[in-house]
Parts: C-alpha cells; structure tokens; sequence
C-alpha cells in the first residue's frame, strides 16, 4: 500500500523534470515583438513544447513511447505496464508494476454522490460529455493541491486511470436505466472494465485485444488534446482539470471522434461495388473522408497497421464483419486518390470495427479513446510540471482599429 505508507517505489523515483527532458525555458532566443514568428494555421510545424515522451515518424510511420517500439508494447506489455513507462519514464519492477495494479485496482470505484450526479444526466446527451463532467468533478472530491508532493502526483494519476473507466461504464448503465455494475478486484483493468459494460466476464482473447487498443491510443505527442492538457497543467491547476479539459479536445470530429464516424461512413456506403463511386463522389464534393490523413503520418498510420491485425484476430474468433471488407477496398482505392497528397488510415480507421465486433456501442469508442489518453495526458502533466511556465502565445490582430463608442440612438441601422 505503498500509496498510504508513503514508501511507494515511485514516490522515491525522480519527479520531474523527466530524465533527458532539457530544460525548456530560455532554450531558444524568443523573437523580439517586432519580428514575431510568421502565422502558422493550426499550428503546423511549430514546437510548442519539448517532451521525452513519445516520438512519431511520419515518413517512415513509426511511432515510439519513452524509446519502445509501439509494436514490441502492443504485443507484450498490458496497459497498466505502457501507463507506467508513460507517466514515470521507465518500464516498472514487477515489484512497482505490482503495487501500482494494486493501487488502480483498490481505487476503481467512484463515489454514490458521482454516480447520482450521472443520473441526472439526460440518457441521451453524448458519454463524452459525461465523462468530462464526471471527470471535472473528481476535483470536487479531491480538492487538495499540492503539485509539488509526489504521494499527491501518484494518488492523482492512480485514481484517474483507475476510475474514467469505472466512469464510462456507468454512464453506459445508468442511461439504459439500470445501476452501475461495481467492479470486480479478481480481474484485470481492461477485462474488468469490459464487465462493467457489458454484466458479462469477457472471453480472455477479447480482454487482451482490448488491452492492446489501449496501449495503441495511450499516447501521441503533442496532439490536440494533449495540448489542451499541457495548456490547462501549464495553469497549476488540479488533474482533474487537466483530464477533463483534454476529455472535451478530445471529442471533436477532426480528432477522437472521428472513429464514430468511420462506421456511419462504411455502413452508409454498403458494399464493396459502391467504394470507389462513393469515394470519387466525396473527392469530388471536397469531402474529408473520416479516418484518413494525419497532420504527422505521410504513410499508413502503425496504430492502423496493429488495429487492422487486431480487426482480424478477432474475426477469426468471433466471426466476419462484412463491413471489413469495404472498409479494405476503401483503402485500396483511396491510397490511389488520396495517396499521392500522403492521406492514408490513421489509427481511426480499423478502432470502431474491433470495438463493434467487442460488442461496444458506436458511441463510446471515443471515451474509451480517453480511457487510454488519460495516461499520456497524465504523463505530459507531469512533464509539464517538471519544467512549466504558463502557455500564452501571441496574436495577430485583424479586428477595427481604435473608435469611439456610439448610443444606440446615434448607430447607423444594421444592413
Ligand atoms: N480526406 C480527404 N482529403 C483530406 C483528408 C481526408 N481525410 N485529410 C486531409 N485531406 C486533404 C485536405 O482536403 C487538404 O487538401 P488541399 O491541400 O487540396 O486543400 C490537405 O489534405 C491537407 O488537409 P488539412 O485538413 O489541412 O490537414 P490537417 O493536417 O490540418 O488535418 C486531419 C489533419 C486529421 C484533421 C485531417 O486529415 C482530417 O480531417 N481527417 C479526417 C478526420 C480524421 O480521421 N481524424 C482523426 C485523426 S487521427
């Protein structure tokens, strides 16, 4: 119990700055007001932090946490062990490994007060907008801040990976009328969670696939919600802020979001005979298709690449989806349109078919994206702690110059 003793192995560990994390203030000479650095939409290219956590490359379609192929974890770590390497920098004990699956598992149940609060939720809002609630309202309960003290880091990051999923199961029960499901301590983090869902202990391939996809989403650089996380961390405010803030980026149709998406796209194009219309129609109407390009990834993104394996094992178990297969001829018929500009799947694009074939409904494929994310945003918490100072960037003013305000009387008529 190492979180209560206050003898945890990772409470003795170095906090950060993470190890080869340099420093990051005053590490380059800032343009003077008056030559600011030219207006980069969306930010592309412009390093907006420095970070020791995940690298990705895009040419090449490689994509490493703390120096481990993503490869090598999805196939021989479990979530927690990727959570660990993430958030602390190394790969854990198993003494280490032990105590904080013992932490997660001791911490997995969330208050009667958050789940009454989720039962006024409406049954039909989206559970992601549960989740960031739910997720924000952990600080409630939480309140103390005392980012400096490594039992509160460690307390902070158990508690989060171990209740968001407990959260998005019983948002799940609850807005089909019925009470959440406690979780159960003889089984693993994803198994358990599948049973939390579903009332059913999963089949022991299913759990260990799911385990994988969350390895695959766990962590992705400095993407949008994780910028949000560092902008809100950058702030000192609470985890529960941190978490929430990014749960909110992370919802949008142009980020997690769009593996939902993905599904509604292949079912409504039907068949295998109606890929290529379909597709040459979108191109031409200037339609982004969901689950192709990236702003890093110039190749097939490697996360689609262990999905699409993944897609397959579980149908050699559990039997075909049909839609995989217009799914594979969207591809092939998009690598010859979308190809040549380096648009290809990105991880999006097999997720939503593994979960359907989990049995998981469409719209929770994103909060289990979070459930995943919430280690690397936690990790990117803690580096930004390690070396913070607040994130204000600057602006280009376009608005009117200076005029003089006008009573109503005196204001021309609106055109
Ligand atoms: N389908 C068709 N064309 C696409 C495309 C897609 N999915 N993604 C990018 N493009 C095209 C754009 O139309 C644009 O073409 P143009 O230069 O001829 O105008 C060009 O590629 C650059 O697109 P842009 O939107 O500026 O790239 P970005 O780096 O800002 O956006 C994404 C990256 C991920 C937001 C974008 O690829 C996208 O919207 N994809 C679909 C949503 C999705 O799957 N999101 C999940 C991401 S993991």
């Amino acid at each position: 119990m190492a979180a209560k003793s206050g003898a945890s192995p990772h409470q003795n560990e170095v906090t950060p700055p993470e190890s080869g994390a340099p420093p990051v203030r005053g590490a380059e000479p800032m343009p003077t007001p008056a030559a600011p650095a030219p207006f980069r939409p969306g930010l592309e290219g412009v390093p907006a932090t420095q970070s020791a956590i995940c690298d990705i490359d895009g040419q090449r379609g490689l994509l490493t946490y703390r120096g481990y192929p993503l490869e090598q974890l999805a196939s021989n770590s479990s979530f927690l062990e990727t959570a660990h390497l993430l958030i602390w920098g190394q790969l854990p004990t198993i003494f280490q490994l032990r105590d904080f699956e013992r932490e997660v598992q001791m911490h997995r149940r969330v208050s009667f007060r958050i789940r009454d609060m989720m039962k006024c939720f409406p049954a039909g809002g989206h559970p992601m907008d549960a989740l960031q609630a739910s997720a924000a309202s952990l600080g409630l309960f939480y309140s103390r801040r005392a980012l400096d003290d490594p039992k509160y880091v460690f307390d902070a990051v158990v508690r989060l990976i171990a209740k968001i999923p407990t959260m998005v199961a019983a948002f799940q029960l609850i807005r089909k009328g019925q009470d959440p499901i406690q979780p159960r301590d003889d089984l693993a983090y994803s198994a358990n969670f599948l049973y939390m869902l579903t009332e059913r202990e999963p089949d022991p391939v299913a759990a260990r696939i799911f385990d994988s996809c969350l390895i695959l989403h766990a962590e992705h650089s400095l993407n949008a919600s994780t910028f949000s996380a560092r902008v809100t961390a950058s702030t000192l405010t609470d985890p529960y802020a941190v978490v929430a803030s990014a749960v909110g980026t992370l919802a949008g149709p142009l980020h997690g979001g769009a593996n939902e998406d993905v599904l509604e796209m292949l079912e409504q194009i039907g068949s295998v005979e109606a890929v290529e219309p379909w597709l040459d129609q979108a191109i031409k109407a200037k339609k982004k298709i969901m689950g192709f390009g990236h702003r890093e990834y110039k190749v097939k993104d490697p996360r689609a690449v262990i999905l699409q394996g993944l897609a397959e094992d579980l149908f050699l178990r559990f039997g075909h989806d049909p839609m995989y297969e217009v799914a594979r001829r969207m591809e092939a018929v998009a690598a010859e349109r979308l190809g040549p500009k380096g648009i290809y799947p990105n991880v999006d694009f097999y997720s939503g078919l593994v979960y359907r074939k989990l049995g998981i409904p469409r719209d929770l494929f994103t909060p289990i994206f979070a459930i995943a994310r919430t280690a690397g945003w936690l990790a990117h918490w803690r580096e930004q702690l390690g070396a913070n100072r607040i994130y204000r960037p600057t602006q280009i003013y376009t608005g009117s110059g200076e005029r003089s305000w006008l009573p109503l009387e005196n204001r021309p008529a609106a055109v």
